[in-house]
C-alpha cells in the first residue's frame, strides 16, 4: 500500500529582512521536511500590500527573499517556491471565501487588532488578510501548515472556512492543521524578552537579522536582556524570559538536547551564555549570508526559478479553483 505523501503549504511576507525568529520558528521546519512531504512555499505579495509598501522596495525585498530562502535551505528542485501574485487563484480564491465567511469571525482576530493599532488609516485588506491566507492554504489541500505561533489563529480560521463552505457546498477542500514547534515557535526580542521578535521592529538590538555581520550580531547579543537570578536553565517562568530565550536558540542552531545543554552551561555566567549562542548564530549564519550574496546578484536566475515555481503551483491552484467555483455556480469559461 503506498502512503500519500503530505502536503505542506506556508506562507512568508516580503515586507523587510528576515530574522532568526522566522528562520527558527518556520524556516526551519520547512527545510526539515523537503523530501518527505510535498513542499509549497509562498512569498505573499498581495499580503504585504495590507499595509503601505513602497513599490520599489516591494519589488526588491520580493527577490531578496526568494535569495534568502534558498540560501537558507529550500530547495527549488524539491519545494515549489513561489511568488502569491503570480498565481491568480489566490486573489480569486480569497473573494469566493470572503462571500462565505462571516465579518465577526476577522474582528476577533488578534493579528488584525495589534496590526490596525499601529496604523493612521486601517485599509479593508488588512481586515481581509486572514481570508487571503485561508485562500492560499486551501487552493493547494494542504496537510500541514508550519508556522510560528503568531499564526496559529488565522489557521484555525482557515480550518473554520474550510467546514463552512464544505457544509455549504459538499467536500471541496481538505482541512489543514497547524505545525507549531515547541521550541522556536515565538522567539522572543533580544532588547525586550516580553515582546516577540518582529519584521517591523528596527531598533537596534531588537533582533538578529539573517544577513547581520558577525559583528552586529555581536553587538545584539552582548546587551540582550536577561535577569538578576544568574543561573541557567530552560524555563517557563516569565522573569526567566530573557536567558530561556537565548538558551532556545541556543538549542535550535546547534540541534543539542535540553538536558546536554543544560549541562553545559552548569557553573557558567551569563557572560559566557551570550559568548557561546553568539558563536554558534555566528556560525550557523556564515554560510547563509554568504549564499544569500551570491542569489542576490543574480536576479535573473531569481527570476527563472520563481517562474518555474509559478507554473507549478498554477497546475495545482487552477483546478482547485475551477472547481470551488463550479460549486458556487460561477458558468465557467470554456476556453
Ligand atoms: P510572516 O511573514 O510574519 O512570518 C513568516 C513566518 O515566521 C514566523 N515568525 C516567527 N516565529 C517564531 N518567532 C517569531 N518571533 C516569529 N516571527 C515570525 C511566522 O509565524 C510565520 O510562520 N500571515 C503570514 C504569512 C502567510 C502564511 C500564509 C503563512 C500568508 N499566507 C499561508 C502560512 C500559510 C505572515 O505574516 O508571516
Amino acid at each position: 500500500m503506498t502512503v500519500k505523501q503530505k502536503r505542506v503549504f506556508s506562507g512568508i511576507q516580503p515586507s523587510g529582512m528576515l530574522h532568526i525568529g522566522n528562520y527558527l520558528g518556520a524556516i526551519q521546519q520547512w527545510v526539515a521536511g523537503q523530501g518527505e512531504k510535498v513542499n509549497f512555499i509562498c512569498i505573499v505579495d498581495l499580503h504585504a500590500i495590507t499595509v503601505p509598501q513602497e513599490p520599489a522596495a516591494l519589488r526588491r525585498q520580493t527577490r531578496e527573499l526568494a535569495a534568502l530562502l534558498i540560501a537558507a535551505g529550500i530547495d527549488p528542485q524539491q519545494t515549489t517556491l513561489f511568488v502569491q501574485s503570480h498565481v491568480r487563484a489566490h486573489a480569486e480564491g480569497c473573494w469566493v471565501l470572503n462571500c462565505v465567511t462571516p465579518l465577526g469571525w476577522l474582528e476577533r482576530m488578534t493579528q488584525y487588532k495589534l496590526k490596525a493599532q499601529k496604523q493612521e488609516s486601517v485599509l479593508t485588506g488588512l481586515l481581509d488578510y486572514p481570508i487571503l491566507q485561508a485562500a492560499d492554504i486551501l487552493l493547494y489541500d494542504t496537510d500541514e501548515v508550519p508556522v510560528g505561533e503568531d499564526q496559529k489563529q488565522h489557521v484555525e480560521l482557515t480550518r473554520d472556512i474550510a467546514q463552512r463552505f464544505n457544509g455549504l457546498y459538499g467536500e471541496t477542500f481538505v482541512v489543514p492543521k497547524p505545525v507549531i514547534r515547541e521550541s522556536g515557535a515565538r522567539v522572543m526580542a533580544l532588547n525586550d524578552p516580553t515582546a516577540k521578535m518582529s519584521k517591523s521592529d528596527f531598533s537596534r538590538g531588537h533582533a538578529i537579522r539573517i544577513n547581520d555581520s558577525p559583528d552586529e550580531i555581536r553587538w545584539a547579543l552582548k546587551r540582550a536582556v536577561t535577569d538578576a537570578i544568574g543561573s541557567i536553565g530552560f524555563s517557563d517562568e516569565p522573569a526567566r524570559a530573557g536567558v530561556n530565550n537565548l538558551l532556545q536558540i541556543y538549542e535550535l542552531f546547534t540541534g543539542q538536547s535540553r538536558a546536554a545543554i543544560e549541562a553545559h552551561f552548569v557553573g557558567k555566567g551569563y557572560g559566557a551564555l551570550k559568548g557561546d549562542v553568539t558563536e554558534v548564530v555566528v556560525e550557523a549564519l556564515r554560510p547563509i549570508r554568504e549564499r544569500y550574496e551570491q542569489l542576490n546578484a543574480d536576479p535573473d536566475e531569481l527570476d527563472r526559478i520563481l517562474a518555474i515555481g509559478a507554473a507549478q503551483a498554477r497546475a495545482v491552484a487552477e483546478p482547485k479553483i475551477r472547481e470551488v467555483m463550479a460549486k458556487v455556480g460561477f458558468v465557467l469559461p470554456t476556453a
